[in-house]
This record gives structure tokens, sequence and C-alpha cells, in this order.
């Protein structure tokens, strides 16, 4: 599996505090069936930014000793940015890691507590550059948590859904799980992820998702999605799930064509 949400870079955020934990970590992903992560240290803007050579030298000395120890899992650099209006300008100045460093898909966090409606500029301004916006855990947002039609909303706009396991596996609490639930049965998702913290409570678990995902989703969330990350490209059409009974298919069809058409048009210049 890969897991394209995780804060296993020592000493950076609130996640790992050291290497020791990164690697236990490691090793717990490894046993649970990931070989592939992309480690995504918090960003938020004005407030807490790393340099990204800083992020690409500590992803290189992690794999270094991920390997002298004998685990089979490789890291990719990362972030996870805090929702911000200027995330389109601080993606143009390069300021924001894209997942995997492929340049198409930024992970982004919603508050907690609060929606705000500016998420819309940000998804539609970002697509229009060619990037597409993932949003982290939308089922820990309290106002999704009471309205479904939110996360549709962001669907709608654009943005695809990543939901952690944790969260399937109740360490967030009710509220959190069943949103997390309803997301997966809707077909509103496009990938589970960890978000791992730590080798304890919020280790990188994902084997128990194989008694509550099917196979062939589980297999879809977590290794072909992610690989569209990995290879820069665009996941397929289907992916984008409209509500029944509303018309969404023509608006996401024609939004997938306005992020071709700019992605196009950049890759020929
Ligand atoms: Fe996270």
């Amino acid at each position: 599996m890969i897991d394209i949400h995780t804060h296993i870079l020592p000493g950076i955020d609130d996640g790992s505090p050291d290497l020791d934990t990164s690697l236990r970590m490691a090793r717990i992903a490894y046993e649970e069936g990931i070989t592939q992560m992309i480690a995504t240290p918090h960003f938020i803007s004005m407030e807490k930014e790393d340099r990204k050579d800083v992020i690409i030298e500590r992803v290189k000395e992690l794999n270094d000793a991920i390997m002298q120890n004998g685990i089979n899992l490789k890291v990719y650099p990362g972030e996870e940015i805090f929702l911000t209006p200027d995330i389109p300008d601080r993606y143009v100045h390069g300021d924001v890691f894209t997942l995997a460093d492929t340049g198409r898909y930024l992970l982004i966090e919603l508050p907690i507590m609060s929606f705000p409606e500016y998420v819309f500029d940000v998804i539609y301004r970002l697509n229009v550059m060619g990037v597409r916006t993932i949003i982290a855990h939308p089922e820990r947002n309290k106002i999704i948590n009471q309205n479904i039609d939110r996360a549709g909303d962001l669907i709608e706009a654009g943005a695809l859904m990543q939901i952690n396991s944790l969260s399937l596996f109740g360490v967030f609490g009710r509220e959190s799980k069943n949103t997390a639930q309803k997301l997966y049965k809707k077909g509103m998702i496009n990938f589970i992820a960890t978000d791992c913290h730590t080798a304890g409570g919020r280790s990188p678990r994902m084997a128990r998702l194989y008694d509550i995902i099917n196979k062939k989703d589980l297999f879809k969330y977590t290794e072909t999605n992610p690989s569209y990350i990995f290879a820069g490209e665009n996941l397929p059409l289907e992916e984008k799930a409209p509500e029944e009974g509303k018309n969404k298919t023509s608006i996401i069809k024609n939004l997938f064509s306005l992020f071709k058409g700019e992605r196009e048009a950049k890759d020929e210049t």
C-alpha cells in the first residue's frame, strides 16, 4: 500500500519527535503492508514553514536510516498545507511541496471547527494552474460532520478526498468515524491514508482496513489512486463522485476539461 499522508519525518512538526520513533513507525508501516509513504509535515502560511531543501534533506536521511535498518519502505517529500487564502500564490512562488514533488496534487487541511468559503476560490485557482486539491481528512471537520453535503460541494468544485484509516478505526471519535464511513459508502473518497504521527496511538495502521473495506476499493484507494500522484497524472474521470439526483457530472467534466486543457497548454511550453 501507499500512504500519502504521514508525519514520519523526525523533529519537524507535531509528528515523530526523533529518528528512533520514525524508524519504529517505518517498521510498523511495513508490517501493515505499506511500502511507500509521502512525508507531509504541516505547513501553515506565515506561521509554520519549512524550507524545501530542509525537507528534502530530512527525507534523504530518513530513507538512508530505513535502508540501513533493513526496512523495505521508501519515503517521498510532500506537505500538509493548512487552508489559507494565499495557498495558490505560495504555490506559484514555489514555497509549498506538491505530493511526492510531482507538481500535480496539494494536500490541504481544513480547520477543524469552521468551513471557510474561500476554500472554493483556492480549489478553483489551483485547478486553473493544473494542480488538484486533495482535502485531508474531511471527516475531522465539524461542519462536514453535521452536513455531508459540504464535502459534496468540495468535490463538485474539483477537490479530491482523503480519509484517515484511523478515523475508520474510531481513533478520532464517533462523529469522525460515522462521517468517514458515510463518505466511503457514498463513493465520495479517493484516498485512504494513515496521517500517522507516532509509533503508538497514531501509528501507521492500515491492515485492519481489510475487515472494513472491500479489497477492490482498498486497492483503489491505497494503490491505484496514489500511483497517479507518483506518476504526476490525472485520476480517471470516474473518480469524482456526483451525488444521486444532481447533475454534477457535467460540472465536473467541464472542470476536468479545464484542468486538462491548462495542463496540456503548460506542458507544451
Ligand atoms: Fe496530517
